[in-house]
């Protein structure tokens, strides 16, 4: 593994979560990616849920020395409202793990977030892939951090068509607000939408020999993929699984994987229908809104636009089952 001085590092705000499990999984193993903290915050399950579970995964990877800090236990203005319908009871797939052996920090996430970002040599790669409430808690108590930000590569949003709603993706449905100040901090964001998120499966083939692995780490990668089927192969054979949030940290590993496009995005914060939904701007000309009223300030953002599937596959199989 490079040394600490040459690897990129991360952070990860996540709500694990089966796919961020998988998220967890990868960076742990990656030889490029130097993991300094995990900070944890509601939405696919209550907080605690997710600090249990990220805790789980960690132990389970092998690097159980990662601090891991609770964090927001409810979005900015809403109440939590869980995937548990898709992530099991317990928030990751109901796999009977052994309840974790250590704690969180005793430091709540927004403190963990400064401390490590502001602690590192290198400016830091911020990888939400969960509600961004943590993350909006941060940027308005310390805004110095982003001085220590390289950019922020966030799992969220979709260019077209949503999940939680019609058109809204569920970490920005579930925490709107949060979500509009993270896309104004002020510091490159790559948005990783669902166009880019729903792609990338691993066969079943690669799914069944990952859950017949001895190393607990690789089999358990494999027992989360067959938690999430994508459907059956076209085959007959095993059903694909979804790589989901751990394709955003492939995006940090390998971007020349994911193409992008420096685009316009705004939130939609209005009650009704459109709540939650990324509005993105991919016009190649302004419009009458723009002609008569004038141009609205928005974000800019790198918006994943396409995958290499393929590459994303191979770099993270190789990755979790490398140790
Ligand atoms: C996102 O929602 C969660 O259920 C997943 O973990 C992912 O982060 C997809 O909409
Ligand atoms: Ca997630």
């Amino acid at each position: 593994m490079a040394d600490r001085t040459t690897r990129i590092p991360v952070i990860i705000d996540c709500d694990t979560g089966v796919d961020d499990a998988l998220a967890l999984l990868f960076a742990v193993r990656h030889p490029g990616l130097d993991l300094r903290a995990v900070t944890c915050v509601a939405g696919n399950t209550d907080v605690d849920g997710v600090v249990r579970n990220t805790l789980r995964v960690l132990e389970r990877a092998g690097a159980p020395e990662i601090p891991v800090a609770r964090g927001a236990e409810r979005p900015l203005l809403e109440p939590a409202r869980s995937a548990r319908h898709v992530h099991g009871a317990d928030g990751m797939g109901d796999l009977g793990l052994p309840d974790p052996a250590r704690a969180p920090v005793d430091v709540d996430a927004v403190t963990l977030l400064r401390r490590e970002i502001l602690a590192s040599p290198r400016p830091v790669t911020l990888v939400p892939t969960a509600p961004l409430t943590n993350i909006a808690l941060l940027l308005r108590t310390h805004p110095e951090v982003t001085r220590n930000i390289e950019r922020i590569v966030f799992m969220g949003g979709a260019v077209s068509t949503g999940n939680a709603t019609p058109v809204a993706e569920f970490n920005v449905w579930h925490d709107p607000e949060a979500a509009a100040i993270l896309l104004t901090a002020g510091v490159p964001i790559t948005m990783y939408g669902l166009d880019v998120f729903t792609r990338v499966l691993v066969p079943g083939v690669e799914v069944r020999r990952l859950r017949a692995s001895v190393e607990p780490g690789a089999r358990l990668a494999g027992e989360l993929l067959a938690h999430r089927p994508a459907g059956p192969e076209p085959d007959g054979d095993d059903p694909a699984g979804g790589l989901g949030d751990a394709g955003a940290v492939c995006a940090v590993a390998d971007p020349a994987g994911l193409t992008t496009r420096l685009l316009p995005v705004e939130v939609s914060l209005a009650p009704g229908p459109t709540r939650g939904q990324t509005v993105v701007d991919r016009r190649a000309r302004p419009g009458e809104s723009e002609i008569h009223e004038g141009v609205r300030e928005q974000a800019l953002v790198n918006v994943a636009l396409d995958v290499d599937v393929n590459r994303y596959v191979k770099l993270w199989l190789e990755t979790v089952e490398r140790v």
